[in-house]
């Protein structure tokens, strides 16, 4: 099976790296190679060397900064997927392309599902919509996949990777305590498109979640955070993490205040549950703690 990999160099495109290459031949583009903002290049491209499922992780992910450059962030993740679709509808191949939660607007109290009502508050879950959208359009053979609060030992910062490096800094954090979500270890995800590519086939195309199990609070995952890394001696010098509302830290973007997706029915095609969120934060933790980035 001939895999094209785009985004390979994001934190979950670097995982997808690792999973895809046991069940195919990948091929891993990074910007470099092709340049999602370049939207006519998109098909030459991928038609030239034609491959059987193309995963495109790569994204414009500054949530914040997509306030201020919308066009940017509607060209790469609301248009270009879109062009994907098309290529991949015109060699016949599969296109798995990775959503987000914050095409939700927060507003339900229990977990969303992947046909529940879609409401974006900001312009990146706005043009990560336009994305589902395109794909939805132009190619039937198609996996839409929703994931939140991503996290990994690999690719640029993250909230893990935040928290540690303040906590290695300060004696007092403040932490948001009501916005509620499932944080997902990135190799979770790149593990579980692996996993579901076999299964696809004519009635299992269409749109998924996939998180870790569980839901919390971005404080409460700060004192997990800080209990799992105490435990494995990463150097802290923070004494003190206190609750406070996002009123108190106002961000450019809106967030959704309670963004948890239900994966059960990745769960029931995959036949398992994924793994809690504490228990992949501390392989993540174990992993990072063991071989920090250099430099
Ligand atoms: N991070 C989260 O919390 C989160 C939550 C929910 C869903 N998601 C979704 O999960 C997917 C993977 O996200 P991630 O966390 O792995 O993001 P990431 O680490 O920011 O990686 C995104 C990748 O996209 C690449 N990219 C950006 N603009 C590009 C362009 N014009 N052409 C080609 N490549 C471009 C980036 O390349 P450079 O390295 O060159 O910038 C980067 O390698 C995305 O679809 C994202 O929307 C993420």
């Amino acid at each position: 099976m001939k895999i094209l990999l785009l985004g390979c160099q994001g934190q979950v495109g670097q995982e997808l790296l690792t999973t895809l290459s046991a069940i195919g031949t990948v091929t891993a583009w990074g910007r470099h190679e092709l340049d999602l903002a370049q939207l006519d290049a998109i098909g030459p491209k991928i038609l030239a060397q034609p491959p059987d499922v193309i995963v495109n992780a790569a994204a414009y992910t500054a949530v914040d900064k997509a306030e201020q450059e919308p066009q940017l962030a509607y060209t790469i993740n609301g248009e270009a997927p879109g062009k994907l679709a098309q290529a991949a509808a015109a060699c016949g191949a599969i296109l798995i392309h990775i959503s987000t939660d914050y095409v939700f607007d927060g507003q339900q109290n229990q977990p969303y599902q992947p046909d529940s009502p879609t409401n974006p508050l900001g312009v990146y879950g706005q043009s990560k919509l336009a994305g589902e959208l395109a794909v939805q359009a132009a190619c039937d053979r198609h996996v839409i996949l929703r994931t939140a609060w991503v996290y990994g030992a690999k690719g640029q910062g993250n909230f893990v990777k935040t928290m540690l490096r303040l906590g290695a800094e300060r004696d007092t954090l403040k932490v948001v305590y009501d916005q509620v979500g499932c944080p997902t270890w990135s190799y979770d995800i790149a593990a579980a498109i692996a996993q579901l590519i076999p299964y696809l086939a004519p009635g299992t195309f269409g749109t998924y979640h996939f998180t870790n199990s569980g839901a919390v609070s971005w404080y409460d995952f700060a004192i997990a955070i800080f209990e799992e890394a105490a435990a494995l001696g990463y150097p802290l010098t923070l004494k003190t993490v206190l609750p406070i509302t996002t009123d108190q830290y106002p961000l450019p973007a809106k967030r959704p205040a309670y963004s948890v997706l239900g994966s059960e029915k990745l769960d029931a095609l995959l036949n398992q549950t994924p793994p809690h969120w504490r228990v992949s934060l501390r392989k993540m933790l174990q992993e990072f703690v063991s071989s920090p980035p250099q430099g």
